[in-house]
Formats: C-alpha cells, sequence, structure tokens
C-alpha cells in the first residue's frame, strides 16, 4: 500500500478559527486541537473536555493473580496506607485513592515480589479484556514494551488455560523493563521479540487468531499526566505519526489469521490516529471488517464517523471511544477488527 504523507496532511489540515486559537491561547493548547474539540464536542464539551485534563487520575494496582488473591493484595496494601477502591469492570484491579508518604507503589515488598502491576490509569485494561474475551491461545503484542498490556495478557492466558504471549517492540530500554516486569511476576509464557513491527509479517512464519497493536501515538488522551502534550505535536508531526500508524497497521494484517481479531489502540481522542487509519486500512484491505467489541463493560462512547470534511465508513462507529469529561479516565480508542474468512 502506498501512503503518501503530503496525502495525508492535506486530509487532515484545519485552519482554527478565532474562537478556537484564543481558547487554545487561553489553556495553553495548539489551536489546532481545540479547533477539533469545538468541531466534535461543540463549545460545552470542549470547555468539559479541557477541564477534565486538568483533574488527577487515580493509578491502578493490578493484582497478578497468578501469585496472590486480590482480596490478600488489598489487606496488605491498605496496613501500608493505601486506599484501594474495585473497579467494577475489571475483577483483581484496583483504583489507588490513597497514598502513604512512603513507601511508593514502586517500592513496596509486595510489588518486588511480583504481587501486582502499577498502570497510570484504568483505561490500558480495557483492550485486553475485550481481545481476550473468551479466548485462550496464542496472542502478538506488537507495540507491547514497557509491558502493561503483555504482562496483563500472559496472567490471563495462563489462568485461564493455555497461551503464549509473543511481546515485541522496537525500543531495546524499553524491552528491557518488559523483561524486567514479567521476571520480577513471574509470567513464563512470554516470548520477546526486538522488531519493528512494520516487517514482523515478513519474519515470522506464524500467523495469529489475536493481535493487538498498541500503536506508537501522541499520547493526547494523557495530558492530564503530561501537559506538554498540549503543545507538542503539530499537525505535521500528527501526519508522520499517522503515516506510522497506517504502515503498522496495514502490514500486521498479514499475520492475523481469518477469523481472527486485531485490536487497534491509540491513548489518543484525534479521529486523525484512529477513525482515519482504521478507514485509510480497511479501504484497501477489503478483507478486514471493524467488529462491535464482543462485551460491554462500560458505557462506551461511540467512534466518531464524521469529522470536518473526513467523512469514514458507517462501520467505524463500532469503535470505542473513552473520553475524560465522561469516562473520567484517559482519552483512549479502541477499534477492534477482524479478518473475513
Ligand atoms: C503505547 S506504547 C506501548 C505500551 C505497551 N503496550 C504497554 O501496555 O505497556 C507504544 C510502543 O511502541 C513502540 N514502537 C514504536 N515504533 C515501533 C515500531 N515501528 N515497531 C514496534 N514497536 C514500536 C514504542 O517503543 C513503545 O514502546
Amino acid at each position: 500500500m502506498k501512503i503518501e504523507l503530503y496525502e495525508i496532511y492535506r486530509d487532515i489540515y484545519v485552519k482554527p478559527t478565532r474562537e478556537a486559537s484564543e481558547l487554545a491561547l487561553e489553556h495553553g493548547y495548539l489551536p489546532y486541537m481545540v479547533q477539533r474539540y469545538l468541531d466534535i464536542l461543540g463549545e460545552k464539551g470542549a470547555l468539559e473536555l479541557i477541564r477534565a485534563f486538568e483533574k488527577p487520575v487515580k493509578p491502578v494496582v493490578r493484582t497478578n493473580t497468578l501469585i496472590v488473591e486480590s482480596s490478600e493484595l488489598k489487606i496488605r496494601l491498605e496496613n501500608l496506607g493505601f486506599k484501594l477502591e474495585e473497579i467494577p469492570w475489571a475483577p483483581g484491579s484496583f483504583w489507588v485513592t490513597e497514598k502513604p508518604k512512603s513507601p511508593t507503589l514502586g517500592a513496596t515488598h509486595e510489588y518486588l515480589k511480583g504481587y501486582y502491576y502499577v498502570h497510570r490509569d484504568a483505561s490500558g485494561l480495557l483492550p485486553v479484556l475485550l481481545l481476550l474475551h473468551e479466548y485462550s491461545g496464542d496472542v502478538l503484542d506488537t507495540c507491547a514494551a514497557p509491558g502493561g498490556k503483555a504482562t496483563y495478557m500472559a496472567q490471563i492466558l495462563r489462568k485461564s488455560g493455555s497461551g503464549v504471549v509473543y511481546a515485541n517492540d522496537l525500543v531495546l530500554y524499553r524491552l528491557k523493563a518488559l523483561i524486567g516486569h514479567a521476571m520480577r511476576m513471574r509470567l513464563d509464557n512470554i516470548i520477546v521479540l526486538w522488531s519493528d513491527a512494520r516487517i514482523l509479517n515478513k519474519r515470522l512464519k506464524k500467523r495469529f487468531h489475536r493481535i493487538l497493536l498498541d500503536a506508537p501515538c501522541s499520547g493526547e488522551g494523557r495530558i492530564s499526566v503530561d501537559p506538554t502534550r498540549k503543545h507538542k505535536t503539530s499537525i505535521l508531526d500528527l501526519a508522520i505519526l499517522i503515516k506510522r500508524e497506517i504502515e503498522l497497521l496495514a502490514s500486521l494484517v498479514d499475520l492475523l489469521e481469518p477469523g481472527g481479531v486485531l485490536a487497534y489502540v491509540t491513548c489518543s481522542i484525534a479521529p486523525e490516529e484512529n477513525e482515519y487509519v482504521v478507514n485509510y486500512v480497511t479501504r484497501a484491505r477489503r478483507d478486514l471488517v471493524v467488529i462491535d467489541p464482543p462485551t460491554r463493560l462500560l458505557d462506551y462512547s461511540k467512534g466518531v464517523v464524521e469529522y470536518r470534511n473526513l467523512k469514514f465508513n458507517e462501520d467505524l462507529e463500532k469503535c470505542i471511544r473513552l473520553w475524560p469529561h465522561i469516562h473520567g479516565l484517559f482519552g483512549y480508542t479502541i477499534c477492534l477488527l477482524s479478518r473475513r474468512e
């Protein structure tokens, strides 16, 4: 598939209005981002989103249920001064609502013994639960480091039956962190791969029934923990990211077994990085279709099918969106795709 950067840039370019520019200046954003919030959410929604980005998110402790019961972990951490609240849709995971001065979550004996993994936010649990819903077997995690989702998948597969996680990443120092987590948590069903995911289809003979593409993106959904993302990504930077996201998704389709499911995930709320990417690839790959999530764990928002002068296939509505001002989580988008048999 030939992907032209100028074509993407032309598609996503926006000239912000005066209202968007003034709001952007007031809140420290790039104007095109605020223009997008206004276009999708209207003025009230855009302001709610900007306000939600200023609020702290609650970190999450995910129990390693292979070595400890979540009830026991809760008691142990509460004895150290943490307050935990069970996440209703993710059994064994807790929001940390209060922390003592010391120890930090990454310095308890329980952490060092591999009893839990710490997530910045609960949103990253969702794609794993959807992708592995009623599944047991091997999984390819293509952009896996530092391993939040790979270790979760390995844990679920080990508990429910058989299955190996093939965890790949391009960046070696990030892979080292993944290996550290796998060893700390005693997960022996992870095979680590070090490759550009865009050439995995040439390097691997194996095909998979489940693939996770947690794409390297602008991270615009994580502004609450990294405010630099309000002004880090210019429209040209965004076009470059989109090109890589399209290349990743388009190449990984070859590794998907017919009937298998691929989750395309970003911690971004930009339709340009989500529905646009999926629309671009599914237009060229007619064997790839967007599917509904297999279960409704949360009251998700729908995918965006129309945005400024861009109109996507109606199926893109099946994508899942998490909005900070609606769901109290990071901004996140998950599109589940299946390859026709
Ligand atoms: C969103 S992060 C993944 C987070 C991870 N899935 C987790 O849950 O902990 C995206 C990852 O993509 C990796 N990456 C960037 N370009 C890549 C490429 N071409 N091939 C494979 N991995 C890549 C980055 O090193 C980064 O670790």
